[in-house]
């Protein structure tokens, strides 16, 4: 593996086996000439092409972490998984899943940059974001946010898992970054509430990092590419809403 460059760095997420998605994304990256890439996890699930995904990203050179789907993955019995975790499942093979095993739930690069799915301590909680019992998705309060940062010596935070690109800098200088997701970029779930999360764009989004004097320079990038594959694939496996999601950005 090359090194890792910490002055300047591609953050992505939430692939979620959209391999059509990932490809536009690599493509933006290398364009730029960036080199060094973290993907903060949930990999595989869902009804999209999780066989194609895995053999990407075990083929490139970036810093990934296990998302909560892919902890599923690889510790719940096929039998008790949930639909998505499921479809890409059959698809994987031993050496897929001894992959996903080794990957850490977090990490800590360069002494200065945090990796989580989630929050630092959860990979199922939405660090920016709450669930109303209405299924209304509201922003959490400032210190509710930061709370979830105590205690992480790192300039740069990073989490995924809501699949909303966001950034919240903390009143101490941190800032706490959401890439957005890669290939999914609308989602139905049960948890904690039944609500919907929806970007509005089927755009591959990811995010690049620069350190700055003054702090991180951050950017979002939305790179639109041929979503008809992947929104086939989620239609022959009966996901109407997954189709929805890939193809508009829009679930409901
Ligand atoms: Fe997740």
């Amino acid at each position: 593996m090359t090194e890792f460059d910490a002055r300047k760095f591609a953050v992505i997420a939430d692939i979620h086996g959209n391999s059509d998605a990932l490809i536009a994304v690599l493509s933006d990256i290398d364009a730029q000439g960036i080199a060094s890439i973290v993907n903060l996890g949930d990999h595989l699930s869902g009804p999209l092409a999780a066989r194609e995904t895995i053999e990407i990203l075990m083929a490139r050179d970036m810093i990934c972490i296990r998302g909560n789907h892919d902890r599923w993955l690889v510790e719940t019995d096929p039998e008790e998984m949930g639909p998505s975790d499921r479809i890409a499942y059959d698809e994987l093979e031993d050496r897929h899943l001894e992959w996903l095993r080794a990957l850490p739930p977090t990490r800590l690069l360069a002494d200065d940059v945090f990796l989580c799915h989630g929050t630092p301590a959860s990979d199922t909680t939405y660090w920016f974001e709450r669930v109303a019992p209405d299924g209304g998705v509201l922003i959490r309060p400032e210190a509710d946010i930061a709370a979830e940062a105590a205690g992480i010596a790192a300039s740069l935070l990073l989490c995924g898992h809501s699949h909303l690109p966001r950034r919240v800098d903390l009143a101490d200088g941190r800032t706490v970054l959401n890439p957005g997701s890669v290939g999914c970029p609308g989602y139905v779930d049960d948890e904690p509430y039944p609500h919907a999360m929806q970007t509005g764009t089927p755009a591959a989004c990811y995010a690049i990092v620069e350190r700055r004097p003054e702090g991180w320079m951050t950017s979002f990038r939305h790179v639109p590419y041929d979503t008809a594959r992947m929104a086939g694939l989620a239609r022959e496996r009966n996901r109407p809403n997954w189709a929805r999601s890939v193809a508009t950005g829009w679930v409901k």
